[in-house]
């Protein structure tokens, strides 16, 4: 069963919020916006409309690591990114921050592969009850307390929610 956790309209002001944070961070600068698909994509086309600049980027990574509700523990990148960031600064979009495998993954495959000058990371959620790797986000958008699963606004569960408009908890 599926119950409302976090509303459309809450998520709408809040993505605003980190929109315009961001915006004013980067001023005009040129930036590349990079996305984790699939999970962050919503989140991501929702932020990159409210984004106030003229020179900003965008390219797309693809990790997995779930299977259900479970983490494999084990990171695979499915898909790099095609821009050439050397030097570039970069923001990485994720949906959630759990145990931080995924993003640790990804910062330090991007960094290694990739040397950008700087990266800066945006979540959209951040649940940290199960957290193994310590990471420094630079934006959040909401924080869980409780180690729940949750489902919608591009988060899936074996692929299926990714569609819903706000956040669920799978009961
Ligand atoms: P981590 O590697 O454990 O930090 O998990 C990050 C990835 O796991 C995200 O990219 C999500 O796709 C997925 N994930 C973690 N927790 C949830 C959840 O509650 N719902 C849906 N996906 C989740
Ligand atoms: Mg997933």
């Amino acid at each position: 069963m599926l119950k409302v956790y976090i509303e459309e309209e809450t998520i709408r002001k809040r993505v605003r919020e980190i929109a315009e944070d961001i915006s004013k961070e980067i001023g005009n600068r040129e930036v590349v916006f990079i996305a984790n698909l699939k999970g962050a994509v919503i989140f991501f086309s929702d932020i990159i409309r409210n984004i106030k600049s003229s020179n900003v980027l965008v390219d797309f990574i693809a990790t997995e690591s779930y299977k259900g509700k479970e983490t494999t523990g084990e990171i695979k990148i499915l898909k790099d990114i095609s821009l050439n960031i050397a030097g570039k600064e970069v923001v990485i979009f994720e949906d959630i921050l759990d145990t931080g495998l995924t993003l640790n993954t990804i910062i330090s495959y991007i960094k290694e592969v990739h040397k950008p000058s700087l990266i800066k990371v945006v979540v959209f959620l951040d649940k940290p009850s199960r957290r193994i790797v310590n990471l420094k986000v630079d934006y959040i958008g909401f924080e869980i307390i409780e180690d729940v699963f949750v489902v919608g606004y591009g988060m899936d569960c074996d692929e299926k929610y990714r569609n819903l408009p706000y956040i669920a908890v799978l009961e």
